[in-house]
């Protein structure tokens, strides 16, 4: 490469990065799509043609690194502490008398607080050296997270590289999200696809950040707000609206609606100003981030292992509208249970249209008194489906009280409500509806995960009547599904894939997707990894199973009984014809003396595990973990900053264990 080459390289470089901001974080392109992409061609011609150039800063990089199998666990340098609540303003003004408490040599009116919106997504946190991007994680657990570098890289509004000056080394924070635009065109085509949709933007951006192919987190258009700073090595602002100031002018995407409040009160006028303005934004907020503007303040009142004590979320009351009840549908459970629905006239509320809202069960229809034609307050919360606060006004002439059917709606045999149960149930074990919800359990994420199976392809499985039984899945042939209305022969083929990469899951999967009830995730998982086969499970006593530690009689009553059902022995049989794994893949479970059949309580922050994977530990020995300490607690953990647990259980003379001799007793040295 000559030296006019390389000066071509650097300059492409530079324009495209520019043009990059310019794009994404300043909504404001100075050029033509076209003539961007001509520049990204003709960089791309350049590198490769000579590969030794290719900087893993160029924007041409963005895609195409590899994020580690499983991502690589980061612990943070900085935890990343989360905010305290509020939800309304007398709690705002308690937090703000707190703020003023705790400085006592300052005037109440020169406290200034910074107001910015809550963004709905998920905390990262960017590492830049000398001007490079070298690490992005996601907030994990506050303490550790996980390494998802190349996929941030594929985010545009990310600068890859900033200015070495003046910061060495920084780390900045903030959330990436996704907008509502892509949230529902990604729901569509999943839909299209016979996917499952995202319930809400927020899980959607986790999906799309935490993938192993960064090609995908690519083509989800998230977006970001970087909002702070975890640590740096030139502090150089007193004030946090300078902070953000330095970062906008290092070309990081800081959010334009942050404002700077020069005393309490304008805190509050936000607050009014945004419940129905947050609306209008292409991205999901739920409440906004109140805190000190001075970075010395925040210095002296400093924060608790959780929450700092200068700032506080405040939150938006779920959303409520007016509309009117179209009809009461009845719908068909996975077991069988029939729960009432209301089709709504579509009413605008949070951001989204809602045309549907559960009714839960007869008695709470009663209780409200919920008729047809009825105008009715909805409410939303975040991702809880819509439910029905109460009839407006329920004066005049009505329609007839609601009744519940008689029959199943889909099979119409005769439905039954036991005594002390809410729910009917249709208890015809060959309900097609019921067969959809067992198949879509089954296929789910935590079951057998198998992709492209959503609800639209499960229906016309069911409906075509080619699929009856969990096993007739896998003697399922590319063609018949391919000639599926609406299935593309990608779709078909990616679908029968899928299929066959779940018969290697396993039987903790497996026996928690038969949907055996009572049998959720974690008692298939004891069962398990302590009988190890479903020929083992089928052959041990009642008494056998029930002595083991959280299973007990109700589940093993139910599982004994559906492995007897001759529908179910001949299902299985099949299943494992089929080449579906019948065997425990994880390790057996294992006994230790101190740990199994122990009760611990975590408290406090630890250091060298995370919770979780202190209380897998603790589950795979056969110990249990509680949150509360009582008298039948063995053993508390009490890491940095333990507080009342702790204090609880020295009452209670429970045996305290620090980190290391908690590691210690589970490692059995
Ligand atoms: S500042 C000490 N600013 O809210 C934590 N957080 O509950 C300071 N969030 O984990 C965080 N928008 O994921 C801050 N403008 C904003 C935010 C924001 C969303 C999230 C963030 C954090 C959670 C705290």
């Amino acid at each position: 490469m000559n030296e006019t080459e390389k000066k071509e390289v650097a300059l492409l470089r530079n324009k495209i990065h520019r043009h990059d901001h310019l794009y994404y974080v300043k909504d404001s392109p100075e050029v033509s799509d076209r003539d961007y992409d001509a520049l990204y061609h003709r960089l791309k011609e350049l590198e490769s043609k000579y590969p030794e150039c290719v900087t893993a800063d160029s924007p041409t990089q963005r895609v195409g690194g590899k994020v580690d199998e499983r991502f690589r666990k980061v612990v943070h340098p900085v935890p990343m502490l989360s905010l305290d609540n509020t939800f309304n303003v007398d709690e705002v003004r308690a937090f703000h008398q707190r703020v003023v408490k705790a400085l006592p040599d300052v005037e109440e009116t020169s406290i200034e607080y910074v107001v910015e919106l809550k963004f709905d997504g998920l905390a990262v946190a960017l590492t830049y050296e000398d001007g490079k991007l070298v690490r992005g994680a996601t907030r994990g657990d506050g303490v550790q997270g996980e390494d998802v570098t190349a996929n941030l890289k594929t985010i545009r509004s990310i600068p890859l590289e900033i200015s070495a000056e003046p910061f060495k080394k920084i780390e900045v924070r903030g959330e990436v999200y996704m907008p509502r635009k892509e949230f529902q065109r990604l729901n569509i085509l999943r839909e299209e696809a016979g996917e499952s949709p995202f319930a809400n933007p927020r899980n959607a951006a986790a999906g799309a950040l935490r993938v192993l192919d960064p090609a995908v987190t690519d083509s989800r258009k998230l977006g970001v707000f970087i909002y702070s700073v975890g640590f740096w090595d030139n502090n150089i602002c007193e004030t946090h609206s300078e902070l953000q100031r330095k970062l906008a002018s290092l070309r990081f995407p800081v959010n334009e609606h942050n404002r700077r409040c020069s005393n309490f009160e304008e805190t509050l006028a936000s607050i009014e100003e945004w419940r129905t303005k947050k609306n209008d934004l292409d991205y999901e907020v739920d409440g906004l981030v109140i805190q000190l503007n001075s970075l010395a303040y925040r210095k002296k009142i400093g924060s608790t292992s959780k929450f700092p004590r200068w700032a506080v979320a405040y939150k938006y009351e779920a959303e409520q509208a007016e509309t009117e009840v179209l009809e009461i549908v009845c719908q068909v459970g996975r077991t069988g249970s029939i729960t009432p629905v209301a089709n709504l006239e579509p009413v605008f509320v949070s951001g989204s249209t809602v045309s549907r809202a559960t009714l839960h069960n007869e008695d709470e229809i009663r209780k409200k008194d919920i008729r047809v034609g009825d105008r009715v307050v909805i409410e939303k919360a975040g991702e809880i489906i819509p439910k029905v606060v109460r009839v407006v006004d329920p004066k005049g002439k009505r329609n007839a009280e609601f009744k519940m059917p008689t029959l199943c709606p889909e099979c119409q045999t005769k439905i039954f409500r036991s005594e002390g149960e809410a729910a009917w149930r249709c208890v015809n074990a060959a309900c097609p509806a019921q067969l959809k919800e067992r198949l879509k359990h089954f296929a789910s994420r935590k079951a057998m995960d198998i992709d492209h199976m959503g609800p639209a392809v499960i229906d016309q499985l069911v409906e075509s009547g080619r699929v009856k039984n969990f096993s007739d899945l896998y003697t399922l042939k590319q063609k018949e599904v391919a000639d599926l209305e609406r299935l593309a022969e990608k779709s078909a083929k990616n679908l029968i894939d899928a299929i066959e990469k779940s018969k290697s899951a396993g039987l903790a999967r497996l026996l928690f997707g038969l949907g055996v009830r009572h049998v959720g995730q974690r008692a298939a998982s004891i069962l398990a990894e302590t009988f190890r086969s479903i020929t083992a499970l089928k052959e041990t006593s009642f008494e056998d199973m029930e002595s083991v530690m959280e299973i007990g009689p109700v589940i093993a009553e139910s599982l004994k009984s559906f492995l007897d059902q001759n529908t179910n022995v001949q299902d299985i049989e099949n299943l494992s014809n089929s080449g579906v794994v019948m065997e425990c893949l994880g390790e057996a479970r294992k006994e230790r003396g101190g740990v199994t059949g122990k009760q611990f309580v975590l408290t406090g922050t630890l250091s060298l595990f995370t919770r979780d994977e202190a209380k897998e530990k603790i589950e795979s020995l056969g110990g249990r973990v509680t949150s509360a300490v009582s008298t039948k607690t063995d053993y508390i953990v009490a890491g940095k900053d333990a507080g009342s647990k702790l204090a609880k259980a020295k009452k209670l003379e429970v045996t305290v264990l620090d980190e290391k001799e908690f590691q210690k007793l589970i490692e059995g040295v």
